[in-house]
């Protein structure tokens, strides 16, 4: 049975842009947007050293980190540079307009 919570609703969620939501027992705040019709969720820490990635760049489901400038693809979690590092991914779920993911 997964740990599931709600994050925000669907109106809260821009495309194209990253937005942070504070989730209750998780440190850094989680980041949503959407693309192609998908709902993205992911921690907002660089797996590279913490800094948050809500401040970089951000393009095509790609956001560059404004620490080292890493490139990490939200859709894979993959870093574009490195490819031990790995960002957090959360499965997302819809309960009507609401936004919820699992975090275990
Ligand atoms: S802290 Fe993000 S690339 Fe180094």
């Amino acid at each position: 049975m997964p740990l599931r919570v709600k994050v925000c609703t669907v109106a809260e969620i821009r495309d194209g842009e990253l937005v942070g939501f504070a989730v209750p027992g998780v440190t850094w705040p989680v980041m949503v947007t959407r693309l192609d019709d998908e709902i993205l969720a992911t921690s907002s820490v660089c797996p590279h050293e913490d800094v948050s990635l809500l401040g970089g760049l951000y393009e095509s489901g790609v956001v560059t980190c404004p620490g080292h400038a890493y490139e990490l693809d939200l859709r894979t979690g993959r870093c574009l540079h490195d490819a031990r590092l790995q960002l957090r991914r959360y499965k997302v779920t819809l309960v009507g307009d609401d936004v919820w993911i699992d975090l275990l």
